[in-house]
């Protein structure tokens, strides 16, 4: 498939049939893996990976998942290139677009990807931003679908910070008008024109302090860190803030009988999620990350191919 877009800096950017279309490519490519199945649309291509923040499942799934489509990729951070000595992100863009095949880019600011992309004659893809973590939350989809059949018709609950996982849930919500509740502590909510889009696209928002609200007949129950990558200053104020808003089995026990939980990784035990939950029978995080990689192989074959 090919999408209607040339980047992935966001969920915004996909039609509803693109999401659709790359959840179904991925479930494909994930059964058709030991079968013998394994296309190789990356052959002879590079794909450079720029990490500004730390990551284990992103890079190492997209590291793999670019090789077994028979590319190469190769990791850059701000020590070892010229990026931690400021050159511009209008050069490197430009740059790179004439040794490389696309740049997938791991960023704080979501203007890092945008220049980037503006300059930029392959395609760039988001690794995770302040603002979004759009590669994610497509393979969360694919989790969803492999346990509840569909991802259309279900109640999305969020318990916790209202980050950059949550504008990627809001937007996915808005383009495949979902239910999705969001329980945030006061201070902590998503953007609002992040939240007002969703609602006018047709998604089906409530915002509310409550957990239990969110949560109650909820069939996923999904969550992240109180501190994200960035804001580790802030990590003791924002368990204070966060009190409450721990994903436990009391929480859990009021969503639906075979609600799903997610947290896209890496979690703090004892803080946004109990031990028991995380490792009880209705926490899917495992296959949930596993997912990263056969999401990223559907993006990567739909972009560069
Ligand atoms: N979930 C996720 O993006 O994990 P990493 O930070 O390890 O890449
Ligand atoms: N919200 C988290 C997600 C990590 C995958 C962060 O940005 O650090």
């Amino acid at each position: 498939m090919k999408l209607s877009t040339k980047h992935l800096l966001s969920i915004g950017d996909l039609e509803p049939a693109d999401i659709l279309g790359l959840v179904a490519r991925a479930a494909e490519l994930k059964a058709g893996w030991p079968q013998g199945f394994r296309p190789r649309p990356l052959n002879d291509k590079t794909v450079a990976l720029i990490f500004q923040k730390a990551s284990t499942r992103t890079r190492v799934s997209f590291e793999v998942g670019t090789r077994q489509l028979g590319g190469t990729s190769l990791f850059m951070t701000d020590r070892d290139s010229q990026l931690g000595r400021s050159e511009p992100l209008k050069d490197t863009a430009r740059v790179l677009s004439r040794y490389v095949d696309a740049m997938v880019v791991r960023t704080f600011g979501q203007e890092v990807l945008t220049e980037l992309a503006a300059y930029a004659s392959i395609p760039v893809i988001n690794a995770l931003s302040d603002r979004c973590h759009p590669c994610q939350v497509l393979s969360d989809l694919l989790t969803v679908r492999e346990h509840q059949g569909r991802v259309e018709g279900l109640v999305y609950a969020w318990v916790g910070d209202g980050n950059n996982m949550a504008h990627s849930w809001l937007e996915a919500a808005g383009h495949l008008g979902l239910e999705l509740r969001l329980a945030c502590p006061e201070g902590f909510d998503p953007d609002p024109l992040v939240l007002a889009e969703a609602k006018a696209r047709g998604g089906r928002i409530l915002l509310t302090r409550d957990p239990r609200e969110a949560c109650d007949h909820a069939d996923v129950v999904n969550t992240d860190v109180w501190a994200s990558m960035g804001q580790e200053d802030e990590a003791l104020a924002r368990r204070a803030a966060f009190a409450g808003f721990t994903v436990d089995a009391g929480l859990l026990a009021l969503a639906a009988k075979q609600a799903i939980v997610l947290h896209c990784l890496p979690a703090h035990r004892g803080e946004e999620i109990t031990d028991e939950v995380m490792e009880g029978p209705q926490s899917v995080v495992w296959q949930q990350a596993e997912n990263r990689l056969h999401m990223q192989k559907a993006i990567m074959e739909a972009l560069i191919s």
